[in-house]
């Protein structure tokens, strides 16, 4: 489909020397009032090189112009120079693509299967998984999500922390206290628990801290037993988070965890030995970044273990040459933006010029109602029990508003989740986030149960209309101020995509699912659809068919599901 924008600031190019085609385009407005045009032109910059006055420019820029492609008159009015979209074609053409393309519509192929390999979620077994990892869980699958739908190949990698210090801890802790079937049956807050235990423990009988270094040697060792019981404890972890990634629609290619890259750890100091750029210090070797304002990247402990760091350059070493990748995100909360600045300034010291391509995506953090979330683990949230709450909180509603609904389980689970998903995504992601369960389940507001009840709304308007959406309908019915806002909506949906790839923000697809909504309710609102003549019947359907498409695609980048009915 056309771009309007596009074709108009190549065509003013042609009448406006003076300026660079991005100028002319960030010049271009959109006028509050339709009636005043779909785009605006001001003339005021060229008064100064043209040496006349704008309003002049404005009608001798008019007199001398032929119409580009799309549109359908120029006006100059005071010192702007207005334009407006041939609607007939505009209209028409929306409504082919979307009817044609439905769950493609929206994507494109910018990226032409070049591959961007995407480091989300990375919780760290026998540690909590926290909101934290939610919203990186969640920005990162929209953000693949985001990539895929602009022609990206998209390999998503969970960097498990799986591999550390805290295991020797959980081992001296399992022996201790532990049962097999407490961690079979449900091994994150098991292993958790033990973690917990352990330091507790530890402060009167400190000899633990030795016992725990010391199971961890024997896993960096390779020794047996120790090896078990890390291997044991990391395969049933991972099992009951894909559990937790179902129902958060979310899929990883790849299960790289840290201890991916045991055998590599060699390869990497031996290379930085190298290159000459390891120092030494107290028996630890780093690499010195002062030149760079930064505290120096360790790389190797006294006792010849690796660190996080390591791990890193280890692995985006590993991901050029397995991906080839053009660029490579990781997504953390930005209390790691000093980790990413110092391991990828070391990549770039190393000499790979593809150091530029490595980027790191910070988001903010999350607090509740404005205090740190708490729960029964003190200071922690759990994943699940988000989850499960407001998957509780929406089956309440259900059996209070509509207990008759079908599928009743699935919705409740489409809509909680949803809910989270979609609080999440609704702030630029770089703010911190202030998690209300009232806010996230209004839905009045701007929420994600508020656009799906949207969605089901619209299905529930087709179903009591049923019938063909016919492709010859009177354009010109739709030519009203909120049909033509909803339409126009839709039409720069490829457009949101794109701006949210370019800024890696998932939230301006939010915010663009969230002003379609409200576009359409209004609409709904002010143009009534069943009762009325034939012709108007068949031309609002169509609006709200391709509606209900659109959300449903904008939906499905959030990693939100869409029920029918609700
Ligand atoms: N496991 C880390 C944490 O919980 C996040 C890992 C992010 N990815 C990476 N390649 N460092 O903080």
């Amino acid at each position: 489909m056309m771009d309007y924008k596009i074709v108009l600031t190549e065509y003013l190019k042609h009448y406006i020397k003076d300026l660079s085609l991005g100028e002319i385009e960030g010049m271009l407005e959109v006028p509050p009032d339709r009636e005043m045009g779909d785009y605006a032109f001001p003339c005021f910059r060229l008064a100064k090189t043209l040496r006349k006055a704008p309003n002049m420019i404005a009608e001798d820029l008019k007199k001398g112009m032929e119409l580009p492609e799309g549109f359908q008159r120029v006006e100059a009015k005071g010192p702007y120079l207005n334009f407006f979209i041939d609607k007939k074609q505009l209209i028409l053409s929306i409504l082919n693509s979307v009817t044609h393309q439905k769950d493609a519509y929206g994507k494109r192929n910018l990226g032409q299967g070049k591959t961007v390999c995407i480091d989300f979620s990375a919780p760290n077994i026998a540690k909590p998984f926290h909101v934290g990892h939610l919203r990186s869980t969640v920005i990162g699958n929209a953000l693949y999500r985001i990539y895929e739908a602009l022609g990206y190949n998209c390999e998503g990698i969970n960097h498990l922390g799986d591999w550390g210090t805290q295991f020797g801890k959980v081992i001296v802790a399992y022996r201790n206290w532990g049962s097999e079937k407490a961690v079979k049956e449900n091994p994150i807050e098991t292993l958790l628990d033990l973690y917990v235990k352990f330091h507790e423990e530890a402060e009167d009988h400190p000899e633990l801290e030795d016992q725990a270094r010391n199971w961890f040697t024997r896993m960096e060792q390779g020794d047996r037993e120790a090896y078990n019981l890390w291997k044991w404890f990391s395969s049933e972890t991972i099992q009951e988070l894909k559990k937790i990634y179902k129902t958060l629609n979310v899929k990883f290619d790849h299960y790289t965890g840290e201890s991916f890259y045991n055998d590599k750890m060699d390869g990497v100091i031996k290379e930085l030995q190298e290159k000459n750029l390891l120092k030494e210090s107290k028996g630890a070797h780093l690499v010195d970044l002062e030149e760079f304002n930064m505290p120096p990247c360790l790389v190797m402990k006294k006792d010849g273990s690796t660190l996080y760091a390591t791990r890193d350059i280890a692995a985006a070493i590993y991901r050029k040459k397995t991906f080839d990748f053009e660029k490579c995100l990781y997504v953390t909360d930005y209390s790691q933006n000093l980790h990413f600045a110092q391991w990828m300034k070391v990549i770039d010291l190393m000499g790979y010029e593809w150091a530029k391509d490595l980027e790191h995506i910070p988001f903010g953090r999350v607090t509740h109602e404005g205090k740190k979330i708490q729960t029964r683990k003190g200071n922690v949230v759990l994943l699940q029990d988000v989850l499960d709450e407001a998957i509780n909180r929406v089956q309440g509603i259900i059996e209070e508003k509509n207990p008759e609904l079908e599928n009743k389980e699935k919705v409740a689970r489409d809509i909680g989740v949803g809910a989270i998903i979609f609080n999440d995504l609704s702030h630029s992601r770089i703010k911190d986030v202030s998690f209300s369960w009232e806010t996230a389940f209004n839905f009045e507001g701007e929420t994600g149960p508020y656009v799906q009840y949207t969605h089901a709304r619209a299905a529930s308007i087709l179903r009591k209309a049923n019938m063909e959406i016919s492709s010859n309908i009177n354009w010109q019915i739709l030519e009203e101020k909120t049909s033509m806002d909803v339409l126009m909506r839709i039409h720069g949906f490829s457009q949101a995509i794109i701006q949210a790839k370019d800024k890696n923000e998932p939230s301006i697809v939010t915010r663009y699912v969230v002003n379609l909504a409200q576009e359409f309710n209004k609409f709904y609102n002010e143009c009534p659809i069943l009762n009325q003549e034939e012709e108007i019947k068949e031309a609002r359907l169509a609006l709200v068919s391709i509606t209900k498409q659109t959300i449903k695609n904008a939906l499905y980048i959030l990693g939100i599901e869409a029920p029918e009915k609700m």
